[in-house]
């Protein structure tokens, strides 16, 4: 296919519109694609001395570059109009092209065949066959309503229902990196249109997603006002860093509101600066004062928080190297993404992931289930307890069909398998059950040699599923416990071998049980304690 684009933003190839009509583009697969940049046309105005309709036939007397956009648009099969929204319509040099078309038309009139207007110029040239798409965005929170008379133009130029639209509010955010996470899904959605113009044409799910809002209106608008960096009520600049705290508060999303008000202290350490966030119920405000009690504190330098809100670090990797300190409650660290808009991605990856939970998450208890029959079974009769631990080895799988099995579960049934085999052999059941312990603890440690330690493997769905591989805090304390939990089987595995050789299974039960309690006491509070620690010290 032969495209061409017309850019009529006055910011050239800086535009947010063309932001839209690459994705339109890059969509659209393999094409021959021509640019006109009407900023950097040698492009006069109209004189209206309508020559191209008599002395000189088809030619303007104006000998500058729209002769060449006129061949680039007998050209094209595709025109791709771009440009931003300027008082309800075009920009002036767009128009100005636009004005400049008239030797394409003949001078005589007509009827419409659409019934548009009291007539018109029938064209100069045969242009049955060209398709148009307007892609343009808007400063305002939607583009509902605003393109009137934009849409009344080109229902004239082009005929009414000859064209598609893709037309966006919030047209501004396209050059916030702090917001690159959103608008890159809005992006994606306009490549698939793009996708689908080029085949079957834009689906209706498509184009219902186009007409989402990137944020809520009263978000979009708290963002816009924050950004110009001037007091709403006073008019005075305002320094930088109240400016963007403005803006992230912006992003507070209240639907995530517990029935506790929250107040977020940031001090910007090198800036000296400090602020406060109140997240309460009907949306979030911004003080500077410093009166209110701080829930969570954080102090980090302007330029690491920067860097974090425009995603050119990940805050947990700044965080666990101590570039930046959170005291007070941490649960709002973990659950940023809760507080401050989640991106239209999470949310829906979110309500994806609970539909389907019930087959995708694995349980631990897969694991665990053959290795506590066998201990227990085992211990309390070998043969019958290792008929029994067979049993149960083969029904997991069934019994826990709609969760995912990890590798940990499917080397699990297999170990004990083998084991509870070997316990069958005359006088294996201590060599057995000792060999239990050991190897289910060098399942714990070798896992600290794989890109994810066991407990990692279960507990990651409830911290983002695979993006908690990336979080290093998550890692290290997972690291940190299937070490933990390593050690102690492995030490398990010694003294039941010395106790039961020497009969003191009371003895043994006491001690394995209460080991077993008391790592699962140090886990549940290292879980909580760890992050903090290090959200407090830094990286030691
Ligand atoms: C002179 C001027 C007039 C504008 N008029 C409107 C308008 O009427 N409605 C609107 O929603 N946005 C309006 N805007 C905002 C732009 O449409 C918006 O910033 C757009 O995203 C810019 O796109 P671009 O980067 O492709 O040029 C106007 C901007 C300027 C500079």
């Amino acid at each position: 296919m032969k495209i061409l684009v017309i850019n009529g933003s006055p910011k050239g190839d800086a535009s947010n519109s063309l932001k839209l009509t690459k994705a339109f583009l890059e969509g659209m697969g393999d094409n021959d694609v021509r640019e006109v940049t009407v900023s950097r046309l040698n492009l006069s105005p109209c004189k209206g001395c309508f020559c191209c309709w008599s002395k000189t036939p088809g030619k303007c007397v104006i000998n500058d570059d729209m002769s060449r956009v006129i061949e680039d648009e007998l050209w094209a099969d595709i025109i791709i109009w771009s440009f931003p929204l300027y008082y309800f319509n075009v920009p002036g040099p767009l128009k100005n092209l636009i004005d400049r078309q008239l030797p394409m038309n003949l001078p005589f009139m007509t009827e419409r065949e659409d019934g548009m207007g009291s007539g018109s110029h029938p064209s100069r040239y045969d242009m049955s066959g060209k398709r148009y798409i307007l892609i343009s965005t808007c400063g305002f929170y939607s583009a509902e309503k605003n393109y009137e008379s934009v849409k009344s133009m080109f229902d004239y130029i082009c005929g009414k229902g000859n064209y598609e639209t893709i037309f966006c509010g919030q047209g501004e955010l396209f050059r916030a990196p702090e917001l690159k996470k959103r608008t890159d899904e809005y992006l994606d959605i306009v490549r698939k249109a793009g996708r689908e113009y080029i085949s079957t044409g834009i689906s209706n799910e498509t184009r219902s997603k186009l007409n989402e809002l990137l944020y809520p209106k009263e978000v979009f608008e708290q963002m816009a006002d924050a950004s110009w960096g001037i007091d709403k009520e006073t008019g005075n600049e305002v320094d930088k860093s109240l400016s963007f705290t403005r803006q992230m508060a912006a992003l507070y999303n209240k639907g995530s509101y517990d029935g506790k008000d929250r107040v977020l202290e940031i001090c910007y350490t090198d800036l000296g600066k400090t602020y406060q966030i109140l997240l309460g119920k009907d949306g979030s405000k911004v003080f500077t004062a410093g009166s209110l009690p701080a829930t969570t504190r954080i102090e980090t330098p302007w330029e690491v928080w920067t860097s974090i809100a425009r995603g050119e670090i990940r805050g947990d990797v700044a965080l666990f190297k101590g570039m930046y300190k959170v005291t007070g409650d941490f649960s709002l660290m973990m659950n940023w993404d809760k507080y401050f808009s989640k991106t239209k991605e999470q949310q829906e990856n979110e309500i994806d992931k609970s539909l389907t939970s019930k087959n995708k998450k694995p349980s631990m208890m897969t694991m665990l289930i053959p290795w506590i029959t066998f201990w227990i079974a085992v211990s309390i009769n070998a043969n019958i307890g290792a008929i029994i631990t067979l049993a149960v080895c083969a029904c997991t799988p069934m019994v826990m069909a709609r969760k995912e099995l990890t590798v940990y579960d499917k080397i699990s049934m297999a170990v004990v398998s083998l084991l509870s085999v070997l316990t069958l052999q005359n006088d294996m059941k201590i060599i057995s059950i000792v060999a239990g312990y050991l190897a289910f603890g060098l399942m714990w440690l070798l896992s600290c040699f794989t890109r994810e330690p066991l407990c990692a493997a279960y507990v990651k769905y409830d911290y983002n599923g695979e993006d908690a591989l990336n979080n290093p805090i998550f890692m290290k304390t997972n690291y940190v416990l299937a070490v933990g939990w390593g050690i102690l089987y492995i030490l398990t595995a010694i003294w039941s071998w010395f106790l039961m050789r020497l009969n003191m299974i009371v003895l043994l039960q006491i001690l394995n049980n209460a080991a077993t309690w008391a790592m699962g006491i140090f886990t549940i509070w290292f879980v909580r304690w760890y992050p903090q620690h290090i959200a407090l010290k830094g990286k030691r």
